[in-house]
């Protein structure tokens, strides 16, 4: 399969096609973003590496981050974090509020906000230093030691989560919450602040690609149960209330972020992130699904 080209061409089709998504603005930081961003980085488990336009620059992650920290809590917590939240798709948008009050402060799902704000809380209870250690964590599945946080978003973030706060107060109010709310929504914001590039976000999922087993690394940083787990969850909750859609017209496991990220999986034969800022009305990146529609009709690579 001769991937590069496949990615050149789509890529300047999908640049052709003028873009209708607006990029996230209630991140004030994050409309700071050039709108003509694009990036596109695949890496197969044979060990090759395809790229086209911006895909060496970094980006915030945003709600990928959701997968790492799912991840990370699935690995030290077990199946005991289900009580706490469950694996339904929302078909509500990502930020949320209506299904929590009557579902008793039990999140649909971990990448809807209040599901992640679960796993943050789940997170802070069994980290001793929560931004420190997940970060360590995030660079070693990543194999890259300059991941980062990016401060001023998380701070840009803090001034205007009015939602977010809403969310954690109202599960603190059913008992879902055991740290203190504050505590909760700054490391939530800290993990959603973190940047890397489409090559780096292409290199972290190659182990769900991969039956929980990193390629280059060799290690087993999740089993292949929790790694079906996980990318079961990104096929059925990873785009909100979109996520069927998703699935409909690409076919893979994956997950989206407001910055206008996707990082997507093919079992068995490739991971890839997209990056184009301009999101749709769901926060879902439009030139990203544009292009991964068009890639798995293209390869013939959707899962189903
Ligand atoms: O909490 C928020 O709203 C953001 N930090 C993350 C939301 C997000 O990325 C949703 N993605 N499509």
């Amino acid at each position: 399969m001769d991937y590069q080209q496949i990615i050149h061409n789509i890529s300047e089709q999908i640049r052709g096609i003028p873009c209708q998504g607006e990029v996230a603005s209630y991140i004030p930081e994050l409309s700071k973003v050039p709108s003509n961003k694009f990036g596109v980085h695949l890496s197969t488990l044979d060990g090759e590496d395809f790229s086209f336009g911006n895909s060496d620059e970094s980006f915030s992650i945003q709600s990928i981050s959701k997968v790492i920290a799912l991840t990370l809590a699935f690995n030290l917590g077990g199946n005991d974090i289900w009580t706490r939240v469950g694996v339904e798709p929302s078909g509500n948008p990502f930020n949320s509020l209506v299904q929590l009050e009557y579902e008793k402060g039990i999140p649909r799902n971990p990448f809807i906000n209040s599901g992640a704000l679960v796993i943050s809380d789940l997170l802070i209870s069994i980290l001793e230093e929560p931004k420190k250690d997940f970060l360590h964590f995030v660079r070693s599945i990543s194999e890259n030691h300059s991941i980062s946080y990016n401060h001023r978003i998380a701070k840009s973030e803090k001034r205007h989560g009015h939602r977010n706060a809403a969310l954690v107060n109202l599960m603190k109010s059913f008992g879902n919450i055991t740290n203190n709310v504050e505590e909760v929504l700054d490391f939530y914001y800290y993990q959603c602040s973190l940047e890397m590039t489409c090559k780096e976000l292409a290199h972290t999922f190659l182990l769900y690609a991969n039956r929980g087993l990193s390629p280059s690394s060799g290690e087993q940083i999740i089993t292949a149960s929790k790694a079906k787990r996980i990318n079961a969850i990104m096929q059925t909750c990873g785009f909100y209330d979109q996520s069927g859609d998703f699935t409909f017209k690409v076919g893979l496991p994956g997950k989206s972020g407001v910055g206008g990220g996707i990082g997507a999986v093919n079992p068995g034969v490739y991971s890839i992130a997209v990056w184009s800022p301009p999101l749709n009305k769901k926060g879902n990146s439009v030139r990203g699904m544009q292009f991964l529609e068009r890639l798995t009709t293209e390869t013939k690579s959707s899962i189903f």
